[in-house]
C-alpha cells in the first residue's frame, strides 16, 4: 500500500499534533530545552480553536480578592463532582501562579487593575475559604482571552525556532509493539504524504464538540488524537462527560461568556424571574455550569421558557454600565449583535445550554504520558506518546470542568509535557529504522475513504450522527434514551462504509478532509453514547433522570472505553487518584476519600 503513494519522511525529537494553546506551549517549551522539535496543525496556528476562548485563565493570583491555591484546588476537586485525580489537580492549581507570571512576561496582553496588576473576574465554582465566599480568580483579557494567549504562544514558538508544518492533517499514529514511534500526515495544499518519525508524539488535537448538533466549538473540532488513539487500540476515558455552557446564542451556538454573569448579568425566564435564586440560593448564576445548564433547562421543560416557541432563556446585562461592557465585554456585544441581532445595552440575549466541552479524551498521568490500564498495572505508560488539552483527560476536571481551568489546563500541562520531553529524550538521541509496512495502516484508511463510492453522502451522514448527539446524550438523559442512542449511533457507525467522495483529488479536498473527520468523530460518538449508557448514576455533566443521586460505592471510578473499528465497544475501569501530590493540603489528607 505504501507504494501507491509517494512518502516525504522526516525525523524530529519530537513531533506535536495541534497548534492550539496547549500544542504552541508544549512545542516552544520543548525547542527552548534543545530538542527537535516540529508542529503539525491542520489550522494555521493562531485560527487554533483556543483563539475564541473569551472569559479568562485562573490562578490563585489574589489580586482582586484573598485567594489561595488551595481554595483552587478544593474548588476544583469538588467542581469535578470527585471524578477527578487529585495528584494532577494538585499540579494544576500550584503550577497556576507561576504559569501565569510567565505567559505576562511572555507578553501576554492582559486587562489591568487600577494599580496595574493582572485584572481577575468572577467565574462559576470559584470560591476562597473552601466554598465560604465567591473568589475573583480567572485572569482576563477583556473577552478575548484565548486570542490574546494564544497569539504570545505562537510568537514564543517562532522565538524559539520550533518548525511547523501548517495545513497538515494528521491521518493515523506509527504504533510498534505498543509503542507510538511517529504520525503519518497529508499536506493539504499539496496532496503530498509525510511520514514523521519521532521518539515522542504529543496529540493536542482539542475535543470533539462537532458531533452535536449545536456546540459553540469550531468547525475544525472534531477530535482527530482521539480517534486516532481509538485506531491504535488504546481506549478514551469519560466519554460520558460531555459539558453544555448554559449560555450559547440561542439558535447559532455561538459562546457568550461566563464572564458576563462574573460582571454582573444574569438570566431570566418568561416570568422575569432570576430563577437561579431558586435553584442554588448562594451561587445564584454562578453556580458551577451542570447546575446552571440544569436549572435552564428545567425552566424551559416546564413551561417557563422565552420567545414564541417558550425554548430559551434571556441573559441580562442592560443594567451594566457602558464603560464596563465597553472595557471588559466588548467581543461579546458584538457578537450578540451579528449573531441574535441584539444590542447588549438595551435587550437581552437569547440563550441555550449548548456543548462547550469535553470532560473526557486520551487518560494520561499529570507529567503527560498516555497511560492504559492493564491487569497488573491501571496506570500503565504507552511508551512514545503524550496528550494534552482538551484532547486529554488527566483528569483535572473530572464529570464537571469549572470555567477557566480550560485556557489553565492548556498552559500548565503544555509546559509539563516539555518538562517531561526534555527528561525522557536526550537531545538529537538516534533513532530505530520503522517498519517498511509502518504507513501501510494510516493509507490504507486514508485511500478506503478517498475512493468512497457509496450512496451517503458524507454531510448527510453527519447530520445523523449530530442529530442523535444532540437528542440521545443532552443534559439530561434516561437509560431508555441512551439505549436507543446506541443503537441510533451504532448504526450511524455502519454506515460509514456507505460514505460517498465527489472530489478524489490530493489537493485541497476539502470533501475529503470532512469524510475523514467524520470517520474520527462518528468513533468519538460510538464511545460518548455507550459509556453514558453504561453509567448508572448522576455525576457532574452526567444528569441521569433515571439514576439521579451519585453513587460513589460503586461509581466513583473512571470509565475506559475501546471502539472497534466496526464499531463495538469494550468498557473497563481506572481507579480515581484520590491522593495528592504532597500533604500540603490538610483537607485533602493523601490517600483519604475526601467528600
Ligand atoms: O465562558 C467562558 O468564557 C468560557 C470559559 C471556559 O470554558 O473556560
Amino acid at each position: 500500500m505504501a507504494t501507491a503513494y509517494n512518502i516525504i519522511d522526516h525525523t524530529y525529537d519530537v513531533v506535536v499534533v495541534g497548534a492550539g494553546g496547549a500544542g504552541l506551549r508544549a512545542t516552544f517549551g520543548m525547542a527552548e530545552k534543545g530538542l527537535k522539535t516540529a508542529c503539525i496543525t491542520k489550522v494555521f496556528p493562531t485560527r487554533s480553536h483556543t483563539v475564541a476562548a473569551q472569559g479568562g485563565i485562573s490562578a490563585a493570583l489574589g489580586n482582586m480578592s484573598e485567594d489561595d491555591w488551595r481554595f483552587h484546588m478544593y474548588d476544583t476537586v469538588k467542581g469535578s463532582d470527585w471524578l477527578g485525580d487529585q495528584d494532577a489537580i494538585e499540579y494544576m492549581c500550584r503550577e497556576a501562579i507561576p504559569a501565569i507570571i510567565e505567559l505576562e512576561h511572555y507578553g501576554v496582553p492582559f486587562s489591568r487593575t487600577p494599580e496595574g496588576k493582572i485584572y481577575q473576574r468572577a467565574f462559576g465554582g470559584m470560591t476562597a475559604h473552601f466554598g465560604k465566599q465567591q473568589a475573583y480568580r480567572t485572569c482576563a483579557a477583556a473577552d478575548r482571552t484565548g486570542h490574546a494567549i494564544l497569539h504570545t504562544l505562537y510568537q514564543q514558538s517562532l522565538k524559539h525556532e520550533a518548525e511547523f508544518y501548517v495545513e497538515y492533517f494528521a491521518l493515523d499514529l506509527i504504533m510498534e509493539d505498543g509503542e507510538c514511534r511517529g504520525v503519518i500526515a497529508w499536506n493539504l495544499a499539496d496532496g503530498t504524504i509525510h511520514r514523521f518519525r519521532a521518539h515522542l508524539v504529543v496529540l493536542a488535537t482539542g475535543g470533539y464538540g462537532r458531533a452535536y448538533f449545536s456546540c459553540t466549538s469550531a468547525h475544525t473540532c472534531t477530535g482527530d488524537g482521539n480517534a486516532m488513539v481509538l485506531r491504535a487500540g488504546l481506549p478514551l476515558q469519560d466519554m460520558e462527560f460531555v459539558q453544555f455552557h448554559p449560555t450559547g446564542i440561542y439558535g447559532s451556538g455561538c459562546l457568550i461568556t461566563e464572564g458576563v454573569r462574573g460582571e454582573g448579568g444574569y438570566l431570566t425566564n418568561s416570568n422575569g424571574e432570576r430563577f437561579m435564586e431558586r435553584y442554588a440560593p448562594s451561587a445564584k448564576d454562578l453556580a458551577s455550569r451542570d447546575v446552571v445548564s440544569r436549572s435552564m433547562t428545567i425552566e424551559i421543560r416546564e413551561g417557563r421558557g422565552v420567545g414564541p416557541d417558550k425554548d430559551h432563556i434571556h441573559l441580562h446585562l442592560e443594567h451594566l454600565p457602558a464603560d464596563i461592557i465597553h472595557q471588559r465585554l466588548p467581543g461579546i456585544a458584538e457578537t450578540a449583535k451579528i449573531f441574535a441581532g441584539v444590542d447588549v445595552t438595551k435587550e437581552p440575549i437569547p440563550v441555550l445550554p449548548t456543548v462547550h466541552y469535553n470532560m473526557g479524551g486520551i487518560p494520561t498521568n499529570f507529567r503527560c504520558e498516555v497511560v492504559q490500564p492493564t491487569a497488573e498495572n491501571p496506570d500503565q505508560v504507552v511508551p512514545g506518546l503524550m496528550a494534552i488539552g482538551e484532547a486529554a483527560c488527566v483528569s483535572v476536571h473530572g464529570a464537571n470542568r469549572l470555567g477557566s481551568n480550560s485556557l489553565l489546563d492548556l498552559v500548565v500541562f503544555g509546559r509539563s509535557a516539555a518538562i517531561r520531553a526534555a527528561e525522557l529524550v536526550p537531545a538529537g538521541k538516534s533513532h530505530r529504522p520503522l517498519r517498511a509496512d509502518s504507513a501501510d495502516f494510516a493509507l490504507e484508511r486514508f485511500d478506503r475513504i478517498r475512493n468512497a463510492n457509496g450512496s451517503i453522502r458524507s454531510g448527510d451522514l453527519r447530520l445523523e450522527m449530530q442529530r442523535t448527539m444532540q437528542n440521545n446524550c443532552a443534559v439530561f438523559r434516561t437509560g431508555e434514551v441512551l439505549e436507543e442512542g446506541s443503537k441510533l449511533i451504532s448504526d450511524t457507525f455502519a454506515k460509514k462504509g456507505e460514505v460517498s467522495i465527489a472530489d478524489r483529488s490530493l489537493v485541497w479536498n476539502s470533501d475529503l478532509v470532512e469524510a475523514i473527520e467524520l470517520d474520527n468523530l462518528l468513533y468519538q460518538a460510538v464511545a460518548t453514547m455507550h459509556s453514558a449508557r453504561n453509567r448508572p448514576e448522576s455525576r457532574g455533566a452526567h444528569a441521569r433522570e433515571d439514576f439521579p443521586n451519585r453513587d460513589d460505592e460503586n461509581w466513583m471510578k473512571h470509565t475506559v472505553t475501546w471502539v472497534s473499528e466496526t464499531g463495538e465497544t469494550r468498557i473497563g475501569y481506572r481507579p480515581v487518584h484520590l491522593y495528592t501530590l504532597t500533604d500540603e493540603v490538610e483537607v485533602f489528607p493523601p490517600k483519604a476519600r475526601v467528600y
